[in-house]
């Protein structure tokens, strides 16, 4: 029986990836969709996924399921394991509580990687420069050439690489990502990419080409001088590829001892240096057939734990946009000052023309001071890229293997009075994007655009501080308190993911979370020395990827790293003397709050020890609630338990009608209140007041670091006071969010006063205009200022409370949740609340205004309410 009024789904995938992907790395992939409308009163009584499962010699197999209830999102595998190279197609329909059918889905087809060592085939080779200096080593060539029967109808090429590479065959690049195979703990897990080659290839010979580079395995890494080699000294490919005909699957190109290599163009490619590129250096045909390739040396085949090889979670890094300069200048004759008019993280692509030697200079900066780049925030990484022209003629060129964090560039070396054809290319993580917001105040508007920038100039593969300096590292405090908000923007659940692996895999090897994540040598970072609010990313991380997407089995995989990092930590409150606090040890605390110096982040006016012990308790309690999802009974009443013991302490110690100074901050209050810290209402009432007392004696400027900004403007709302995170919120005031947008901010700075009032750059050595953390507010503003939360996991029952506050008048949100878009849209005036509000079918939503509680159910809701005169309060 069909159902005519409910609509066949749509949006059928597989977890993590884009329909159609190639290579996903899961036997068993689970499966979502959405209903893009249904009758009022629609619930899903049970569901269908039919499909075919294709072998790779091309035999198929159907296959078919009804499975009772309304699951929709991330459904079990409805069939046998898939296995390496296998395709499907999935179609899915749904069926109504009268018992209806809807029609079935447009088919959605994936195809599985290689999925265990034994499938390889190929060897690592690259050149053997071990005896060369690293700075001198000259970024290589490999040239591998094969074989290609008739009737080709398909072809994979399934490749990795230490270092980084981009491939071409017969002359043609392959794939159009960047910085591949992105950064992994290496040690422990190195991803390998699958491209679509059929049209690449041709019967008879046929010739893989790589470019390779040193990149994040053993580029020059890190700050204070930084390190070479650091994951190893063996830059190489290791490159497969398969093709099917008629004749079934043959493997017809493996890396190995054949291949040959030599020296390419690049004199030089670095992540944070930048790259050097001579093309009179260049060998046209060297990846096409027909080339002499004599004059290439043998390449060195390297022993690879091929059990390292994993498919990736997560898109790769491209190009998402271009940017034209907003202006050029010309401050001396041939010298050209381009301005993209928005920070961000990107190479150049230029036209330029000249004598054989010219030598054309990108260098980039965040910032200008008295008119010219500003490259001290840059630190070492002098961030500059040079092409060397071959005098054949007019060519366009861009970078391969280098990145930069920047607004400004300056471009010398062409001829003066023609300003240059160049654009700036956007790079990220290809992330879809899921969530917008927007409101009555420009300026607000613009901090989270801004938190918008800077969110897609670090999530480069792994989640990173900032784009720009020696540094680029997977800080594992800033993704933990910007989680949320990058939750809402992007789809992040592949990226982090990904990076969770090597969160785990380094936890394992140090004993402890790193400071950031893949570890890599840095003075003063010893990774076995446990640190709050940067190691709870551990537990905290897993956690609202499972409230957004609704990913158990994301939990259950970081459990045991959650699991062991609340136990570590809870050793070190229990051990001697110590009453439960986390009072000892070095601790960032309250990092970056802005009466710290410029020299010393850590001297924050909020004890450390304090923040140390609410994350523990916060750490804790979300451990048990984990638990709890995974069944683990035991360990949910345990953690329970001791979370509201270390509660105990942490009120005991700080809570007090006396406590200490260090106890009486913005930060110290939020937390308490955030985290749910207060041993009763009376306490409770009476830390909220004092909070909204600071705040106001302040003027409304904020006084947080990196702990303290995700809380305080809901801890503001969250106990009635609402005019005080509006206060906070719309500050203009050095320091303050919107301080930075009047000075022209387009990202979100590193400290409050990254530039100061008179317009110079903050003097200290760590002064990023590109750090997401301090933007970690938009979190807020979604849930509080627009009103959209997720109110069970994966928005299955969504939260729309807005609270309207003085200074705006409207504001608005939506969310691609994995239901379908919710979205929320309010206006004020003349103290009626008209909202209007969208539930995506298989969700509900609970409307909670000021004075008014309403269930709903899917679709369109429009209400107004009058709001009482005091009804700023919640
Ligand atoms: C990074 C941070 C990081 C911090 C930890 C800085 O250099 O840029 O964002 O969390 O160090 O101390």
């Amino acid at each position: 029986m069909t159902d005519e009024t409910v609509p066949a789904p749509q949006n059928v995938r597989f977890e993590h990836h884009q329909p159609g992907a190639l290579g996903i790395g899961a036997a068993r992939p689970r499966v979502s969709w959405t209903l893009p409308h249904a009758p009022a009163g629609y619930r899903q009584a049970g569901y269908e996924l039919r499909g075919v499962i294709t072998a790779a010699d091309g035999t198929p197999e159907e296959f078919g399921e009804q499975v009772e209830g309304d699951a929709q999102v991330l459904v079990p595998w409805p069939a046998r394991p898939l296995g390496s190279r296998e395709a499907v197609l999935v179609q899915v329909r749904v069926r109504s509580a009268g018992g209806g059918w809807s029609a079935w889905s447009d088919p959605t087809s994936v195809e599985v990687g290689l999925l265990g060592p034994q499938e390889w085939e190929a060897a690592l080779v690259g050149p053997d420069d071990s005896g060369v200096a690293p700075s001198d080593r000259r970024p290589p060539l490999l040239r591998g050439e094969f074989t290609v029967p008739d009737g080709v109808r398909a072809a994979r090429l399934y490749v990795t690489a230490h270092g980084l590479f981009e491939a071409e065959i017969n002359g043609t690049r392959v794939g159009d990502d960047a910085l591949a195979p992105g950064w992994t703990s290496y040690r422990h897990r190195l991803r390998y990419l699958t491209y679509d080659v059929t049209d690449h290839l041709r019967p008879g010979a046929n010739v893989l080409g790589a470019w390779l580079a040193d990149g994040w395995y053993r580029g020059h890494l890190g700050f204070d001088g930084g390190e070479w080699d650091i994951f190893g000294d063996d830059v190489g490919m290791l490159a497969q590829l398969e093709v099917v005909t008629a004749a079934g699957r043959s493997v017809v190109l493996r890396s190995d001892g054949s291949w040959r290599t030599a020296p390419g163009p690049l004199l030089s490619a670095q992540l944070y240096e930048g790259e050097v590129h001579d093309a009179r250096l260049e060998e046209p045909g060297w990846s096409a057939p027909g080339f002499d390739a004599t004059g290439w040396q043998a390449v060195r085949v390297t022993d690879l734990d091929l059990s390292l090889l994993a498919a990736p979670d997560g898109p790769p890094v491209r190009c998402t946009q271009e940017l034209s300069p907003l202006s050029v200048s010309e401050p001396e004759p041939g010298r050209y000052l381009v301005d993209f008019g928005q920070n961000h993280a990107g190479r150049l692509r230029i036209r330029a023309d000249g004598p054989a030697g010219t030598r054309v200079t990108l260098r980039h900066a965040e910032i200008l001071q008295d008119g010219e780049l500003c490259t001290v925030p840059l630190r070492a990484a002098t961030s500059t890229d040079v092409l060397v022209l071959d005098g054949a003629g007019e060519r366009e060129w861009e970078p391969r293997f280098t990145l930069h964090g920047y607004r400004y560039a300056e471009i010398s070396g062409l001829p003066a009075g023609s300003p240059p054809e160049v654009v700036s290319r956007v790079h990220h993580s290809d992330m879809a994007r899921r969530g917008h917001f927007s409101c009555s105040d420009p300026d607000v508007e613009r901090l989270h655009e801004n938190v918008v920038w800077s969110m897609r100039s670090n999530f480069v593969d792994v989640p990173t501080d900032c784009p720009q300096r020696d540094e680029r590292l997977g800080w594992t405090g800033d993704i933990q308190v910007f989680a949320p908000s990058a939750a809402f923007l992007y789809d992040v659940g592949g990226v982090l993911s990904e990076w969770l692996h090597s969160v785990a895999a380094e936890q394992a090897h140090y004993g402890t979370v790193p400071w950031y994540v893949p570890y890599i040598p840095g003075p003063g970072w010893d990774p076995t020395v446990p640190g709050a609010v940067w190691g709870d990313a551990a537990v905290l991380v897993p956690w609202v990827l499972y409230e957004r997407t609704g990913d158990a089995e994301l939990l259950r995989r970081q459990y045991p790293s959650a699991r062991a990092w609340v136990d570590q930590v809870l050793g070190i409150a229990r051990s001697e003397g110590r009453d439960l606090l986390w009072d000892t040890g070095f601790q960032l605390g309250d990092w970056l709050d802005p009466t710290a110096p410029p020299e010393d982040p850590t001297r924050a006016m909020t004890d450390p020890s304090l923040v140390a012990t609410a994350y523990l308790a916060h750490s804790a309690r979300r451990l048990a609630r984990t638990a709890e999802v995974l069944g683990e009974d035991d360990d949910a009443r345990r953690y329970a338990e001791l979370a509201a013991e270390v509660a105990r302490a942490f009120a005991d110690a700080y809570l007090g009608e006396h406590a200490p100074a260090g106890a009486r901050t913005q930060t110290s209050y939020s937390l308490a209140l955030t985290f749910d810290l207060c041993p009763d209402e009376e306490t409770r009432d009476r830390i909220g007041d004092s909070l909204a007392a600071l705040v106001r004696a302040s003027g409304g400027t904020i006084h947080t670091g990196f702990a303290g900004t995700p809380a305080v403007t809901d801890a503001l709302s969250g106990s009635g006071h609402l005019d005080e995170a509006y206060l906070l919120l719309l500050a203009k005031e050095c320091p303050s969010w919107l301080y930075a947008v009047t000075m022209g901010a387009t990202t979100t700075w590193e400290r409050w006063d990254s530039m100061l009032p008179d317009g110079s750059v903050n003097p200290g050595d760590m002064t990023s205009f590109n750090h997401y953390a301090l933007g970690a507010v938009a979190d807020w503003m979604h849930r509080v200022v627009a009103g959209l939360a997720p109110d069970a996991p994966a928005y299955r029952r969504i939260r729309f409370a807005p609270r309207p506050g003085p200074g705006i008048t409207a504001a608005a949100a939506s969310h691609e949740t994995p239901y379908g878009t919710a979205s929320i849209g309010w206006t004020l005036d003349d103290g009626v609340l008209a909202v209007r509000a969208v539930v995506p079918p298989g969700a509900e939503a609970v409307l909670d205004l000021p004075g008014l509680r309403r269930e709903l159910g899917h679709g369109t809701h429009v209400v107004e309410h009058r709001l009482r005169e005091d009804a700023s309060t919640p």
